[in-house]
């Protein structure tokens, strides 16, 4: 079977980029015969920005509860908690022993943070951990270890999956072939979600609906999505409206052509906003209701990851071995 893998951090609550990103087309991946799941919690990712420790806790547990509240079968899928699968972080030193810092010096995450440190006159170091800079490493050696195929992300992950293709060839290169090359897979159109203020959706940005809020403060969101100034009567362009996206994944194909019917002839964007939100909370309720349960018992949600990390490290545990025979570490 083909490896599906992909992994989010435990920096914020699940939001609407992170489900219509990631997540939905996952779970879509997840339920075909010819792939192996393997979705996990990223904490050691989510670490490179220092939180409060009972805030990271109750992070790492949403991540994981939203997750198997919106329908991951944990029987299926290997679903684990990063810090729980040791040989990641052997391999993830090995895979920096092997990896430029230029490759590093053009990681966007890291870039961005330089550049904004200089246009704010600061040292452009500021604020940049090691962890920061090396992210990507670590990023490759959890894609690397299960020998992924494809790896289902938003588009701000793109050049990641990309640099864990460039330390994959290294590696074969000088030691011969061992790891295979993984693919990124990205949503047409969805690929990078905007939030409320036009931006991409981003926990650092402060403008995501989480997905979990109750219906009064997701409706209250859905309200603030900003729209352009048309009049109610005037026809829209569908296909440039963010409203209407959401809407798409929600929403019944028939129900997609309807409101596609009612842009062209005209619609208020207080009424586009209304039916999104009838369709959003049609669909969440349900997950709203088991990820609240499941935040309730947080040992069920620990017995569940530590399965999960003992099927990973059924594979890593031989494969690391097979990893340090072949640098010459072990016979
Ligand atoms: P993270 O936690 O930032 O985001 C989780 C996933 O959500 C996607 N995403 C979006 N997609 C569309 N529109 C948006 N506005 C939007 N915002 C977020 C992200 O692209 C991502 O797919 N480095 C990863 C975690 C990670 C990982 C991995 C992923 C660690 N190891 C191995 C895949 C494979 C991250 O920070 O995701």
């Amino acid at each position: 079977k083909k490896t599906v893998l992909t992994g989010i951090k435990p920096t914020g609550q699940i939001h609407l980029g992170n489900y219509i990103g990631a997540i939905k087309p996952a779970l879509d991946l997840a339920i075909r015969k010819e792939y192996q799941p393997a979705y996990f919690v990223a904490d050691y990712h989510g670490l490179t920005k220092m939180q409060q420790p009972n805030d990271f806790r109750q992070l790492t547990y949403g991540i994981a509860a939203a997750w198997l509240a919106l329908g991951l079968d944990p029987k299926r899928a290997i679903f684990y908690r990063q810090s729980d699968v040791p040989e990641l972080f052997e391999l993830n030193w090995i895979l920096s022993c092997i990896t430029t810092k230029g490759l590093m010096n053009r990681a966007h995450a890291y870039k961005a943070l330089v550049d904004k440190n200089v246009n704010l006159m600061k040292d452009e170091d500021t604020g940049v951990n090691i962890g920061l800079f090396t992210y990507p490493v670590l990023m490759a050696a959890d894609i690397l270890m299960f020998k992924t195929e494809v790896v289902p992300v938003g588009k701000d992950q793109v050049q990641h999956v990309e640099i864990a293709r460039d330390i994959a060839e290294s590696f074969n290169n000088y030691y011969g072939e061992t790891f295979h090359l993984p693919e990124y897979k990205i949503q047409e159109g969805t690929s990078v979600l905007p939030g409320l203020d036009g931006r991409k959706m981003s926990k650092s940005y402060n403008n995501t609906i989480p997905i979990f809020e109750e219906p009064k403060k997701l409706q209250q969101l859905i309200n603030k999505i900003k729209t352009d100034s048309l009049p109610p009567e005037a026809p829209k362009d569908p296909d440039t409206s963010i409203i209407f996206t959401i809407y798409k994944e929600f929403a019944t194909p028939v129900e997609v052509e309807k409101m596609r019917e009612a842009y062209s002839i005209g619609i208020s964007w207080g009424e586009a906003k209304r039916q999104l939100f009838i369709v959003m909370n049609r669909f969440l309720e349900g997950p709203r209701e088991r990820y609240k349960e499941l935040m309730a018992h947080p040992e069920t949600i620990d017995n569940i990851l530590k399965d999960g990390a003992m099927e990973a490290r059924e594979i890593s545990k031989p494969f690391l071995n097979e990893i340090k025979r072949k640098i010459g570490i072990t016979v």
